[in-house]
């Protein structure tokens, strides 16, 4: 159970770049980080790229007039030269600047929390990986929905054999707003995630599916794919090369099979995100829209709802618990647990405490780069006719 105490010595100075006024994401960074008044203070930013629009947002938040910055290069170089400079920040911009900021800010010496998808390419990946533990640093990746305490108890089923060997995988994160071109041209935000150059090489498989993907990776961390193949499509002309709908299958090592729908294009849908993992006895089925609840049909048995914060459930689930029954969470308190699990990371990485950093489950670096393998895989599947591809040495091969 969780209620605010604190789980680290003193709060961590704490700076973000974007999430500004106008941003989508910036305001679920700040909702996640200071929920726990004791874990983050934010302290400083560079919130916008519009450099007075984000200073006058700052003022708003609270933050201190003279360490509201025009661009994140003076930010590092600017608080290196305090005492109580910052020490993390979160990036919340678009997609193609997440590389040269992460990697500035390593440099600089700072824990880096990034949004997904992390970066382009797996390379890149890999050299900020190293880079990384070149500095002794951490670098989370803001999978918002996986803070969901119903998903460790998914885990911890499926790892006491609740549900049996696992034969199907069913994967959806799917909505309808950018079923017509309109928003490519008036959304902000919408016309970037189009743009093969901001967005990386993908729409809905990077923007939606990731999530999604390293949720599956949560819930059923011994489960590795084999093999996949994709079908995208841009049913928006104007988008292709980036899909705004694509249908992945999967064959896991396991010999289960699995099945992911991403699409932004699925008019009217307003509770997309769906996980059914099916087992030889029983299966368990999670959606972000009924946060609080998971099923568990056993075949030939009544279905039953598990809900959260209930004494029945497994200890990991219950010890990211923060309200209790009766009362909702969602989203917001997701969002806490996965940025107090950053916080505990750092604080365990600046200590050298090995072993806290081992026993953590949060999405880490290496969540962020099987992300971006995940599109890479896809893309060069879905771009080579639909074929089937295999997962090997990390690398996909044509077959
Ligand atoms: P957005 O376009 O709504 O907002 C971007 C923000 O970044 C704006 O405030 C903009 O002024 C600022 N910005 C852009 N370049 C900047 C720079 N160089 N320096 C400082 N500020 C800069 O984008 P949105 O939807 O908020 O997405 C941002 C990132 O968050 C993307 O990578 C996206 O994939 C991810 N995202 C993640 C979500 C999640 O649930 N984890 C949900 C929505 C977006």
């Amino acid at each position: 159970m969780l209620n605010g105490e604190k789980k680290i010595a003193r709060p961590l100075r704490w700076a973000m770049v974007g999430g500004g006024r106008l941003g989508q994401v910036g305001y679920k960074h700040r909702i996640g980080a200071l929920r726990d008044n004791t874990a983050y203070q934010l302290v400083a930013g560079a919130f916008d790229i519009d450099s007075e629009r984000g200073k006058d947002f700052g003022i708003n938040l609270g933050v201190d007039e003279n360490r509201l910055y025009p661009n994140y290069k003076t930010m590092f170089a600017e608080e290196a030269k305090r005492e109580d400079g910052i020490e993390v920040i979160s990036i919340a911009t678009p997609n193609g600047t997440h590389y040269e900021i992460c990697k500035a800010a390593l440099e600089a010496g700072l824990h880096v929390i990034c949004e997904k998808p992390l970066f382009f390419t797996s390379e890149e990946g890999e050299e900020i990986k190293a880079l990384a533990e070149k500095k002794g640093k951490i670098v989370g990746v803001t999978y918002g929905f996986s803070g969901n305490q119903m998903l460790l108890q998914m885990r911890a089923m499926i790892e006491q054999g609740k549900i049996g060997e696992i034969r199907v995988v069913d994967l959806q994160y799917t909505h309808g707003f950018s079923a017509t071109e309109q928003g490519d041209k008036t959304n902000a935000a919408q016309k970037w995630r189009v743009d093969p150059k901001v967005a990386g090489p993908s729409f809905v498989l990077g923007d939606l599916s990731t999530h999604t993907y390293y949720m599956s990776e949560l819930i059923m961390p011994k489960m590795k794919i084999n093999r996949l193949l994709c079908d995208r499509q841009s049913f928006v002309g104007s988008r292709a090369p980036l899909e705004d709908n694509a249908f992945v299958f999967m064959q896991y090592e396991n010999g289960a099979v699995g099945r992911l729908w991403t699409s932004s294009i699925n008019a009217g849908c307003m509770d997309g995100h769906r996980i059914r993992i099916v087992g030889s006895k029983a299966s368990l089925e999670w959606w972000d829209s009924k946060p609080n609840e998971l099923k568990f049909e056993v075949q030939g048995e009544p279905i039953q709802t598990l809900i959260r914060a209930m004494p029945y459930l497994d200890e990991s689930c219950n010890a990211d618990e923060r309200l209790g029954a009766l009362h909702q969470e969602g989203l917001s308190e997701s969002w806490a647990n996965i940025y107090l699990k950053f916080a505990i990371a750092i604080d365990a990485k600046n200590r050298g405490d090995e072993e806290t950093l081992k026993n953590l489950v949060y999405p880490d670096i290496n969540a962020g780069i099987e992300g971006i393998r995940w599109i890479e895989n896809c893309v060069r599947s879905a771009d080579n006719g639909a074929v089937w591809v295999e997962y090997e040495n990390k690398k996909t091969v044509l077959v």
